[in-house]
């Protein structure tokens, strides 16, 4: 071929990265590699070793150690001993240790890249340009914040020995979005990296002893899900932090929920690709390119379903056509592949076998007729059209090259489609009307969203989903939060175990039976559902004694019904999200007015439960924290970040839906407004169990909401056994969230009964709140598990 020939055709040569200095490294390390605990390398204590290979040749790489439970207890052991001493060092210091940490990744860069790209498959190009790059970020960025932090989170604490177990999509990306935050805010770390890519976790412990971090501090685990088993069942572990598949997410969510561990999780999505006829089709093309195909798809925000409206559709489809046809799949170290191998077999069945059934399913297939390598594991870029939307490959993470593409009509069904999952991670809409993009991507239920952009991530901006992709997030303020946790809370004592009602209303009738006084039964109050009073489904009450046994009325004993009318009711009243922060600062107000008004008329029946001096105090901090969270409604703003790209995001504090909320026993007015007034501030709707000590405060409450002009629905109250409508509660798909503020046996019931759905579960973890004290009764902490985090990135510039 003449140069003039070349030059017309601009074939692509090969132009592979060498690999020599990766492998000089595994070779250095006798291509066998043991566990990384306290500073040193140690043999597993079994002895037993697997093999790592590169999934592009099938050639092994190294061997590398299968942990045990025993491992695992020598790693915790020596993360514990690290903790004090890392935790207690200046803030200077840590953040001495991150910058050199980043320093260090940076002068190793492209060995990392390259020993990625050979142990997952993944094109050099990616992990080159977008892993590494980000992995060094995260570092310097967090450096930073280890810098900042007393100044920044003064009354915080380390939640202490972090457990983290990551993924084989983006190893050392997700090793770094875990260990990053964790050491900045003082905690140290057992990390178990997937048994598919453990060696660039263990190129990174090197790292960490080469800069001289402190021995314990960083200690890496290598082996299947067994080893990460035991590290979420360790009894020492503080905080598991997760990445993976929902499945497994689950399995450690019921794993934890009998401790109190705290739990962040992140895991899969079905991520909604949104095109409508106004967008720059060439763009999203681009972007859908990034979208779906790269890491092969592997990825858990992949933009796998693709919306469009039908008017573009066919010319979209065209054009998606003839770019997927210059896709290039190869090895992954050659430069100029933009699809690179699989990760492993049994994930390129898994894909195989989901397109199998979505073309069974009636989804049109079309690959182009892409060159193959002969040998490596690998799959083409596949476009899956006519895919209907409750089917399988439109509604179940794939984690492959695979679009599903189908069509919708107007915006508000764009919304309808793209929120028709059970995930929620990330979302993309390409429209070239800023008010279309930001209007949908305000509705998307998403942790996520790109507008005219895709995949684009930064450590200043957090990452994780809404509903069952996880929560939690990674990246910015709120990543740095699932690390911390208020220090009087960490110290706060325990409950004294509650004596629970037996939850039988016939035995517990006897029980208060002979304190019955007709003549001084003066309260019945009934449910509030749906801003009506309602009577109990069960047809059954409940009698309210003081604390000497004295029958002061009785309360309707609520049940399932009863809770699904509740919940119902909230559903109904979520336009409350919409309302403007100032209207529901207006309502808290006036509900302050109005209990200020009453108040030696509440303050006069609370008496008879709680005794006069209590009474007086809750009512009246009760009036003063329903100020404060009027104040906090059109204050608890959320944040505008500057990526590195000419970009900004726009991180919103969003409502989380429908909480279900348990409120604590001893302070029956004051508790109960401690933990509603943030979720409503915050904009959900509530279903309340009133504390079972004196429910009988639901009466004046709902008088207090009736005359404030809170719209009906948005709190709703449901007396009764509160252990049993906690069940009820928990195990509700659409309750989104719990609070749960009685004692230890409910804290752990709510995380147990809860799995299914994986609902944000907030909790005292049986400890005693102060809750007259402001510092520990009101304020952001609440607020913050009232909201997630929605950051949607908007482009500018030509
Ligand atoms: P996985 O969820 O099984 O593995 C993720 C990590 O969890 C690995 O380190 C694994 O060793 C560990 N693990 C497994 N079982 C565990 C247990 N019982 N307790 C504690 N740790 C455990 O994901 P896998 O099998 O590698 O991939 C299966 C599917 O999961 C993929 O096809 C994909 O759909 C999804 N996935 C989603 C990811 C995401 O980022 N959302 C990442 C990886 C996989």
């Amino acid at each position: 071929m003449s140069i003039a020939e070349k030059f017309a055709a601009m074939e692509y040569g090969p132009a592979p990265e060498d690999s020599k200095e990766a492998l000089t490294w595994v070779d250095h390390h006798s291509r066998r590699f043991g566990h990384f605990i306290n500073g040193r390398w140690l043999e597993p204590a079994p002895g037993e070793y697997f093999d790592t290979t590169d999934p592009s040749t099938g050639e092994k790489l190294a061997s590398v150690a299968q942990g045990s439970p025993a491992d695992i207890d020598v790693a915790v052991k020596a993360a514990r001993a690290a903790f004090p001493k890392w935790q207690s060092l200046t803030p200077h210091t840590r953040a001495r240790y991150m910058y050199a940490l980043a320093r260090q990744i940076q002068k190793h860069s492209r060995r990392l890249a390259v020993l990625e790209t050979m142990d997952n498959g993944k094109p050099i190009r990616e992990s080159r340009d977008l892993d590494i790059p980000l992995v060094a970020r995260h570092f310097y960025y967090h450096a930073g914040w280890a810098q900042l932090l007393p100044h920044e989170f003064p009354d915080y604490t380390a939640c202490g020995v972090v457990g983290q177990i990551i993924p084989w999509n983006f190893p050392l990306l997700m090793l770094a979005w875990k260990i990053a935050p964790a050491l900045a805010t003082g905690n140290t770390v057992v990390l178990k990296p997937a048994e598919l890519t453990p060696l660039t976790a263990l190129a990174f412990a090197e790292i960490c002893h080469e800069i001289g971090l402190p021995a314990g501090v960083v200690n890496i685990v290598t082996g299947d899900g067994s080893t990460g088993e035991a590290l979420v069942k360790h009894p020492d572990v503080d905080k598991i932090a997760f990445t993976g598949s929902t499945e497994v997410g689950r399995a450690i969510r019921s794993a934890t929920a009998q401790s109190h561990k705290r739990l962040s999780l992140e895991l899969g999505g079905k991520s909604p690709f949104i095109v409508f006829e106004d967008a720059d089709l060439d763009s999203a093309v681009e972007g859908l390119v990034d979208g779906i195909w790269l890491n092969q798809g592997q990825v858990c925000c992949a933009g796998s379903r693709l919306l469009m409206q039908e008017s573009i559709a066919e010319p979209l489809i065209a054009k998606i056509r003839e770019r997927m046809i210059t896709l290039r799949v190869g090895p992954p170290l050659d430069k100029a592949i933009d699809i690179g191998a699989i990760v492993a077999p049994v994930q390129l069945e898994r894909i195989q076998r989901l397109v199998n059934q979505g073309v069974a399913e009636g989804a049109t297939c079309w690959q182009p007729q892409t060159e193959m390598p002969s040998r490596g594991l690998y799959f083409p870029p596949t476009l899956l059209s006519n895919v209907h939307p409750a089917s399988m490959v439109a509604q179940q993470e794939i984690f492959g090259p695979v679009l599903a593409a189908m069509t919708f009509r107007t915006p508000s069904e764009a919304v309808e489609l793209a929120n028709n999952t059970a995930y929620g991670l990330a979302a993309c809409v390409w429209s070239e009307s800023i008010n279309v993009a930001l209007h949908v991507s305000a509705q998307i239920k998403a942790g996520v969203v790109w507008v005219n952009c895709t995949n684009l991530f930064d450590a200043s901006c957090g990452f994780g989903g809404y509903r069952e992709s996880g929560y939690g997030r990674e990246g910015g303020k709120e990543g740095l939060l699932e690390y911390l946790e208020p220090a009087w809370f960490k110290h706060a004592p325990a409950l004294p175990v509650a004596n629970p009602r037996s939850g039988n209303a016939n035995s517990e009738r006897q029980a208060t039976k002979r304190a019955l006084d007709p003549a001084e039964i003066d309260r019945t109050v009934k449910l509030y559902i749906g801003g009506k009073q309602a009577r109990p489904d069960s047809g059954y009450s409940m009698e309210v004694g003081d604390r000497s046994g004295k029958i002061l009325g009785e309360v309707p004993l609520g049940n399932r019904k009863d809770i699904r009318n509740a919940v119902e009711a909230a559903h109904k009243a979520a336009g409350w999200a919409k309302t403007t922060a100032h209207n529901r600062a207006q309502i808290l107000y006036y509900t302050a007015e109005n209990l200020s008004q009453r108040r030696d008329e509440i303050a006069h029946s609370l008496s008879a439960a709680v005794g006069e001096a209590q009474a007086s105090a809750e009512v009246n901090s009760g009036i003063e924290r329903i100020f404060s969270y009027a104040a906090w409604s059109d204050k608890f703003d959320g944040a505008v970040h500057n990526p590195p790209f000419r970009n900004i995001a726009i991180a919103m504090n969003e409502p989380i839906g429908a909480v279900g909320i348990l409120c604590p026993q001893e302070l029956p007015l004051l508790g109960f407004l401690s933990l509603v007034l943030p979720v409503v501030a915050a904009g959900n709707t509530a279903i309340v169990v009133p504390s079972e000590t004196y429910p009988l405060i639901t009466g004046d409450l709902y008088q207090l909401f009736d005359t404030s002009d809170l719209p009906g629905g948005v709190v709703n109250i449901v007396t009764g056994y509160s252990s049993q409508l906690l069940k009820v509660l928990a195990e509700h798909d659409d309750v989104d969230a719990i609070w749960c503020f009685t004692d230890q046996a409910s804290a752990f019931a709510a995380k147990s009964f809860s799995t299914g759905n994986l609902k944000q579960v907030f909790t005292n973890e049986g400890r005693a709140i102060d809750w007259f004290d402001v510092k520990q009764g009101e304020g952001r902490w609440f607020l913050q598990h009232a909201t997630q985090v929605k950051n949607i990135w908007v482009p500018y510039g030509e």
